[in-house]
């Protein structure tokens, strides 16, 4: 079954929306494995926005994932890596339709309250980063057989 890695970031940490966006993805039918609140240090935040490195808002966007705790999950479910990404909603709020996570919560680029990753390859590298082996947690879900066909 696939996995990705999702971040409340601190915007959403600091607004009181970590519940509620955790809530959102629960009620889809993804599974949680791993669950923690966090301080993303400068090696760690490097690590993760590599792709960004040397583009105009890179030392912004360090400097905002690091401001403060975040909220790191890890979810499972069929296609997990695209399911998180459309409910999310597009990379800049204003952009995103409503009903999706930053289309209904944000307005700001910068502030999009949540991190997906964006392939499966990726979720893997990203789980690793923030996540030692055990704190992924393998557990049978009852409801399952009323989420998956
Ligand atoms: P993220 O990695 O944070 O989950 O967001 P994403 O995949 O939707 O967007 P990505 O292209 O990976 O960009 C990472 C974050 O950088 C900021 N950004 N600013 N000023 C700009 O043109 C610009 N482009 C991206 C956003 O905060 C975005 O979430
Ligand atoms: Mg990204």
């Amino acid at each position: 079954m696939q996995r990705t890695l999702v971040l409340v970031k601190p915007d959403g940490v600091q607004r009181g929306l970590a519940g509620a966006i955790l809530a959102r993805l629960e009620r889809r039918g993804l599974k949680l494995i791993g669950l923690k609140m966090m301080r993303i240090n400068k090696d760690v935040a490097a690590r993760h926005y590599a792709e960004h490195h040397g583009k105009p808002f890179y030392e912004g966007l360090i400097a905002f994932i690091t401001s403060g705790p975040v909220v790191a999950m890890i979810w499972e479910g069929r296609e997990a890596v695209s399911v998180v990404r459309s409910l999310m909603g597009a990379t800049d709020p204003l952009k995103a339709a409503p009903g999706t996570i930053r289309g209904d919560l944000a307005l700001d680029l910068g502030m999009n309250l949540i991190h997906g990753s964006d392939s499966a390859g990726r979720a893997e590298t990203e789980i690793a980063l923030f996540f030692q082996p055990s704190e992924l947690h393998e557990y049978e879900r009852t409801a399952d057989r009323w989420i998956r066909e």
